[in-house]
Protein backbone atom coordinates (compact mmCIF):
# COMPACT_ATOMS: atom_id res chain seq x y z
CA UNK A 1 0.00 0.00 0.00
CA UNK A 2 1.50 3.43 -1.18
CA UNK A 3 2.01 5.98 1.68
CA UNK A 4 1.95 9.70 1.26
CA UNK A 5 3.62 12.09 3.03
CA UNK A 6 2.25 15.51 3.29
CA UNK A 7 3.56 18.45 5.40
CA UNK A 8 3.08 21.92 6.52
CA UNK A 9 5.43 24.62 5.92
CA UNK A 10 7.29 25.93 9.39
CA UNK A 11 6.11 29.08 7.76
CA UNK A 12 2.48 28.47 6.70
CA UNK A 13 0.00 30.71 8.20
CA UNK A 14 -1.68 30.18 11.44
CA UNK A 15 -4.55 27.33 11.20
CA UNK A 16 -8.11 29.16 12.43
CA UNK A 17 -8.70 28.09 15.53
CA UNK A 18 -12.66 28.14 16.09
CA UNK A 19 -14.60 27.10 19.83
CA UNK A 20 -15.64 23.60 20.17
CA UNK A 21 -19.54 23.46 19.48
CA UNK A 22 -21.44 23.78 22.55
CA UNK A 23 -21.48 20.40 24.48
CA UNK A 24 -18.51 19.46 23.74
CA UNK A 25 -14.82 19.61 25.52
CA UNK A 26 -11.43 18.89 24.50
CA UNK A 27 -9.27 16.96 26.43
CA UNK A 28 -5.59 16.36 26.32
CA UNK A 29 -3.24 13.90 27.55
CA UNK A 30 0.83 14.68 27.60
CA UNK A 31 2.60 11.86 29.16
CA UNK A 32 5.92 13.86 30.10
CA UNK A 33 3.72 16.09 31.95
CA UNK A 34 0.36 14.17 33.21
CA UNK A 35 1.88 10.82 33.79
CA UNK A 36 0.33 7.47 33.16
CA UNK A 37 -3.06 7.70 31.33
CA UNK A 38 -6.09 7.43 33.87
CA UNK A 39 -8.97 6.99 31.28
CA UNK A 40 -10.35 3.43 30.22
CA UNK A 41 -11.26 4.59 27.16
CA UNK A 42 -7.82 3.55 24.61
CA UNK A 43 -6.52 2.75 27.77
CA UNK A 44 -4.22 -0.49 26.09
CA UNK A 45 -3.25 1.93 23.72
CA UNK A 46 -2.45 4.98 25.58
CA UNK A 47 -0.69 2.55 27.78
CA UNK A 48 1.96 1.89 24.88
CA UNK A 49 2.66 5.44 24.30
CA UNK A 50 3.74 5.79 28.33
CA UNK A 51 5.75 3.24 28.02
CA UNK A 52 7.67 4.26 24.59
CA UNK A 53 8.13 8.03 26.44
CA UNK A 54 9.25 6.51 29.30
CA UNK A 55 12.04 4.40 27.02
CA UNK A 56 13.06 7.60 25.69
CA UNK A 57 12.01 6.74 22.01
CA UNK A 58 10.35 10.31 21.26
CA UNK A 59 13.08 13.08 20.15
CA UNK A 60 11.14 15.54 23.06
CA UNK A 61 8.36 15.42 26.10
CA UNK A 62 5.89 16.66 22.93
CA UNK A 63 3.87 13.61 22.18
CA UNK A 64 0.38 14.82 23.41
CA UNK A 65 -3.32 13.26 23.02
CA UNK A 66 -6.02 15.38 21.89
CA UNK A 67 -9.66 14.18 22.25
CA UNK A 68 -12.89 15.63 21.90
CA UNK A 69 -15.83 14.08 23.90
CA UNK A 70 -19.29 14.80 24.50
CA UNK A 71 -20.25 13.41 28.02
CA UNK A 72 -18.18 10.33 28.52
CA UNK A 73 -18.44 9.67 24.76
CA UNK A 74 -15.50 9.77 22.66
CA UNK A 75 -16.21 11.69 19.50
CA UNK A 76 -12.89 12.26 17.62
CA UNK A 77 -9.14 11.57 18.74
CA UNK A 78 -5.77 12.52 17.44
CA UNK A 79 -2.40 12.41 18.91
CA UNK A 80 0.31 14.28 17.88
CA UNK A 81 3.86 12.55 18.28
CA UNK A 82 7.43 13.43 17.84
CA UNK A 83 10.36 12.21 15.86
CA UNK A 84 10.77 8.44 16.62
CA UNK A 85 11.98 5.25 14.74
CA UNK A 86 8.59 4.82 12.89
CA UNK A 87 9.30 7.79 11.72
CA UNK A 88 12.65 8.07 10.99
CA UNK A 89 12.26 11.08 7.82
CA UNK A 90 10.98 14.13 9.99
CA UNK A 91 13.82 16.39 11.64
CA UNK A 92 14.44 16.47 15.33
CA UNK A 93 11.94 19.39 16.31
CA UNK A 94 9.04 18.55 13.76
CA UNK A 95 5.72 16.61 14.77
CA UNK A 96 3.75 13.82 13.37
CA UNK A 97 -0.27 14.06 13.70
CA UNK A 98 -1.65 10.69 13.24
CA UNK A 99 -4.21 8.33 14.81
CA UNK A 100 -6.91 10.27 14.14
CA UNK A 101 -10.16 8.98 13.73
CA UNK A 102 -14.11 10.90 14.24
CA UNK A 103 -17.01 8.86 15.21
CA UNK A 104 -19.00 8.28 12.19
CA UNK A 105 -21.69 9.84 13.23
CA UNK A 106 -20.32 13.21 13.56
CA UNK A 107 -18.02 13.22 10.37
CA UNK A 108 -17.87 16.19 8.34
CA UNK A 109 -18.42 18.86 10.69
CA UNK A 110 -15.37 19.49 11.56
CA UNK A 111 -13.72 17.98 14.37
CA UNK A 112 -11.23 16.64 12.79
CA UNK A 113 -9.75 20.14 11.57
CA UNK A 114 -10.33 21.57 14.51
CA UNK A 115 -8.16 19.46 16.95
CA UNK A 116 -5.43 19.83 13.97
CA UNK A 117 -5.99 23.68 14.32
CA UNK A 118 -5.14 23.38 18.07
CA UNK A 119 -2.31 20.99 17.43
CA UNK A 120 -1.11 23.46 15.59
CA UNK A 121 -1.79 26.28 18.02
CA UNK A 122 -0.63 24.30 20.96
CA UNK A 123 2.64 23.29 19.30
CA UNK A 124 4.18 26.20 17.39
CA UNK A 125 7.54 26.43 17.26
CA UNK A 126 10.36 28.69 15.15
CA UNK A 127 11.16 26.24 12.61
CA UNK A 128 8.76 23.68 13.48
CA UNK A 129 6.72 21.61 10.69
CA UNK A 130 4.24 19.05 10.75
CA UNK A 131 3.62 15.93 9.24
CA UNK A 132 0.50 13.84 7.99
CA UNK A 133 1.24 10.37 6.54
CA UNK A 134 -1.86 8.99 5.07
CA UNK A 135 -2.55 5.96 2.43
CA UNK A 136 -2.97 6.57 -0.46
CA UNK A 137 -6.54 5.35 -0.65
CA UNK A 138 -7.46 7.21 2.12
CA UNK A 139 -9.63 9.90 0.32
CA UNK A 140 -11.37 11.62 3.15
CA UNK A 141 -7.72 11.89 5.13
CA UNK A 142 -5.72 13.18 1.57
CA UNK A 143 -8.79 15.85 1.43
CA UNK A 144 -8.64 16.74 5.65
CA UNK A 145 -4.50 17.19 4.89
CA UNK A 146 -5.28 19.74 2.37
CA UNK A 147 -7.93 21.41 4.06
CA UNK A 148 -5.49 21.57 6.85
CA UNK A 149 -2.67 23.21 4.39
CA UNK A 150 -0.61 20.24 4.45
CA UNK A 151 1.54 19.95 1.58
CA UNK A 152 2.59 16.78 -0.64
CA UNK A 153 6.19 15.98 -0.26
CA UNK A 154 6.55 12.46 -1.58
CA UNK A 155 5.59 8.50 -1.76
CA UNK A 156 6.58 6.07 0.55
CA UNK A 157 5.10 2.62 2.11
CA UNK A 158 5.13 1.35 5.50
CA UNK A 159 7.92 -1.87 6.22
CA UNK A 160 6.25 -5.20 8.41
CA UNK A 161 9.30 -6.41 10.03
CA UNK A 162 8.46 -10.21 10.45
CA UNK A 163 5.19 -9.15 9.09
CA UNK A 164 4.47 -6.76 12.01
CA UNK A 165 2.92 -3.34 10.93
CA UNK A 166 3.24 -2.36 14.38
CA UNK A 167 7.44 -2.84 14.52
CA UNK A 168 7.78 -1.21 10.82
CA UNK A 169 8.88 2.49 9.28
CA UNK A 170 7.15 4.92 7.45
CA UNK A 171 9.49 5.05 5.04
CA UNK A 172 9.78 8.05 2.46
CA UNK A 173 11.14 7.08 -0.89
CA UNK A 174 10.65 9.40 -3.50
CA UNK A 175 9.99 12.73 -3.16
CA UNK A 176 6.80 14.65 -5.50
CA UNK A 177 9.56 17.35 -6.34
CA UNK A 178 12.48 17.04 -7.90
CA UNK A 179 15.38 16.32 -5.55
CA UNK A 180 18.89 14.90 -5.82
CA UNK A 181 19.92 12.90 -2.71
CA UNK A 182 23.11 13.78 -1.15
CA UNK A 183 25.91 11.13 -1.50
CA UNK A 184 25.33 8.44 1.28
CA UNK A 185 22.01 11.51 2.37
CA UNK A 186 18.90 10.23 3.25
CA UNK A 187 15.86 11.36 0.99
CA UNK A 188 14.32 13.79 3.46
CA UNK A 189 17.27 15.55 3.90
CA UNK A 190 17.55 16.43 0.12
CA UNK A 191 14.20 17.67 0.16
CA UNK A 192 14.14 19.71 2.85
CA UNK A 193 16.94 21.37 1.26
CA UNK A 194 14.89 21.86 -1.84
CA UNK A 195 12.05 23.46 -0.25
CA UNK A 196 12.67 25.21 2.95
C1 LIG B 1 -10.50 11.31 8.16
C2 LIG B 1 -11.43 11.66 9.34
C3 LIG B 1 -10.59 11.67 10.62
C4 LIG B 1 -12.01 13.07 9.10
O1 LIG B 1 -12.70 13.47 10.27
P1 LIG B 1 -13.86 14.58 10.25
O2 LIG B 1 -14.05 15.04 11.65
O3 LIG B 1 -15.05 14.07 9.54
O4 LIG B 1 -13.19 15.73 9.36
P2 LIG B 1 -13.67 17.25 9.21
O5 LIG B 1 -15.16 17.33 9.38
O6 LIG B 1 -12.84 18.12 10.07
O7 LIG B 1 -13.31 17.53 7.68
C5 LIG B 1 -12.56 18.67 7.28
C6 LIG B 1 -12.38 18.63 5.77
O8 LIG B 1 -11.67 17.45 5.38
C7 LIG B 1 -12.20 16.98 4.10
N1 LIG B 1 -12.92 15.72 4.29
C8 LIG B 1 -13.17 15.07 5.45
N2 LIG B 1 -13.83 13.91 5.20
C9 LIG B 1 -14.01 13.84 3.86
C10 LIG B 1 -14.63 12.89 3.00
N3 LIG B 1 -15.20 11.77 3.46
N4 LIG B 1 -14.60 13.12 1.67
C11 LIG B 1 -14.03 14.23 1.17
N5 LIG B 1 -13.44 15.20 1.92
C12 LIG B 1 -13.42 14.98 3.27
C13 LIG B 1 -13.17 18.07 3.66
O9 LIG B 1 -12.43 19.04 2.95
C14 LIG B 1 -13.67 18.60 4.98
O10 LIG B 1 -14.20 19.91 4.89
P3 LIG B 1 -15.76 20.08 4.44
O11 LIG B 1 -16.56 19.10 5.23
O12 LIG B 1 -16.04 21.53 4.79
O13 LIG B 1 -15.78 19.79 2.96
C15 LIG B 1 -12.62 10.67 9.46
O14 LIG B 1 -13.23 10.51 8.20
C16 LIG B 1 -12.25 9.31 10.00
O15 LIG B 1 -12.23 9.09 11.23
N6 LIG B 1 -11.93 8.33 9.11
C17 LIG B 1 -11.59 6.98 9.55
C18 LIG B 1 -10.22 6.92 10.21
C19 LIG B 1 -9.14 7.49 9.30
O16 LIG B 1 -9.08 7.20 8.10
N7 LIG B 1 -8.26 8.31 9.89
C20 LIG B 1 -7.15 8.95 9.18
C21 LIG B 1 -5.93 8.11 9.28
S1 LIG B 1 -4.56 8.93 8.46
Amino acid sequence: MSVLFYRRAADAPPSEVVGLPPGLVLRSWRPAVDGPPRRRAGLWRNLAWFAFQRAGLFASGDFEALSIWRGERMLHRMVVTPRWLRFPFMAEGDLQLGGLWTDPEVRRLGLASLSIAEAHRRHAAPGRRFWYVVEEANLASVALAKTCGYHLIGTGRRTRPLGLAALGQFRLESAAIPATPRAGGDLSESVDSQIS
